[in-house]
């Protein structure tokens, strides 16, 4: 029988509501799975368009393999205007393939699934990557990203007792700061950029597209580089380096891109999540350490397919029934 099923973004949260930690674990282990080398991601494709240079549709075809033995694409939009008028920058959809027969089995609603595998991406390298007594937490950029980095952040244990919320609207930056406040409690505050910087952990969760900030920072400091151009390539050369994967990473004039084109060389990177998780690859403490995920295609394979089978579970998934045009060949 081939089945298909669409699975609706309300589903999905409710799916996922709750379910930060198992999401971070799902994370982790399709990091060390394409660490094993059990999964095809190749290079996203950029779709970008001549009058609005700002916006663009990114195709993320991947195969994840070991335990899941998935293929799928996540197509996902950028439209920072939205934001103009309330709506999510973010719109994507999540295209599931049996890998035995390739057929598509799913279509999910997948704005929701990108943020938790980001968010769970986030906080795994916050709990990997930063010492343990994390005080302080900073967030620059206050939107659909930042809350839900925050919410995971708080299921990977990291307290939410003294958060600095900074943006270039000091009313999104507000909006956060009562969402952290509501939520989980603790001293929220809107506060200066610079005030954001100096916290033990930072979020970097902005839509810059260029870098414009060249502080240093300091040892011990764990920055989450989410939005991956807002550090100038300067401030990485002095800094622990941690990528989800170099040659994604290394691309698209991302901060640790621009590193490589000022030097030369990736001598400036430490190693991949991964490699830290395994040992194999080092912070020197006396360096603060900035996490740079690109963003890969295997996570959301990962999120998207407990999230299909937890539909499937739950009966929530919704029947297309006759979707396929034609079943047998003769
Ligand atoms: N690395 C990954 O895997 C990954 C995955 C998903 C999203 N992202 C990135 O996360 C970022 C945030 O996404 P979102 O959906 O929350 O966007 P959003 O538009 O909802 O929020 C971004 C916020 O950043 C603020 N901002 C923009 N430039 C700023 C600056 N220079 N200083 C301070 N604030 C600034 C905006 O006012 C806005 O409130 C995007 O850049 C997106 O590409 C990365």
């Amino acid at each position: 029988v081939l089945d298909f099923t669409v699975v609706p973004g309300t589903e999905v949260r409710t799916l996922l509501s709750g379910r930060e930690r198992e999401v971070i674990a799902l994370v982790e282990s399709a990091y060390l799975t394409h660490h094993g080398g059990a999964t095809v991601n190749p290079d996203s494709y950029f779709l970008r368009f001549p009058d609005k240079p700002e916006a663009r549709i990114i195709a993320l075809p991947a195969f994840l393999g070991g335990d899941v033995n998935v293929a799928g694409i996540k197509w996902i939009a950028s439209f920072p205007r939205n934001i103009e008028t309330g709506n999510p920058r973010a719109s994507a959809v999540l295209v599931l393939n049996d890998y035995r027969t390739g057929y598509p089995v799913a279509l999910l609603e997948a704005a929701g699934i990108s943020a938790a595998r980001t968010a769970a991406s986030a906080a795994l390298a916050a709990t990997v990557l930063a010492p343990s007594d994390i005080g302080t937490v900073g967030i620059v950029g206050a939107g659909v990203i930042a809350r839900n980095v925050v919410d995971y952040l708080a299921a990977a244990g990291v307290s939410l007792e003294h958060v600095r919320c900074h943006d270039l609207r000091e009313e999104y930056a507000g909006r956060l700061a009562t969402h952290i406040g509501e939520r989980h409690g603790g001293t929220a505050m809107v506060t200066s950029l610079d005030e954001a910087l100096s916290c033990d952990v930072v979020v970097l969760a902005t839509t810059a597209a260029a870098p414009y900030i060249d502080r240093r920072f300091d040892a011990g400091q764990v920055v989450l580089n989410v939005s991956l151009r807002d550090l100038a390539p300067q401030v990485l050369l002095e800094a622990n380096n941690v990528l989800d994967d170099v040659d994604h990473c290394l691309k698209a004039d991302t901060s640790p891109h621009l590193a490589e084109k000022l030097t030369g060389s990736r001598a400036f990177v430490t190693g991949t999540l991964a490699e830290i998780i395994h040992g194999t690859a080092t912070l020197d403490p006396t360096k603060a350490t900035v996490f740079s995920p690109f963003g890969l295609g295997v996570l959301d394979l990962a999120v998207g397919h407990y999230v299909h089978q937890s539909a499937l579970d739950a009966g929530a998934a919704v029947p297309i029934p006759d979707f396929f045009g034609e079943t047998t060949r003769w």
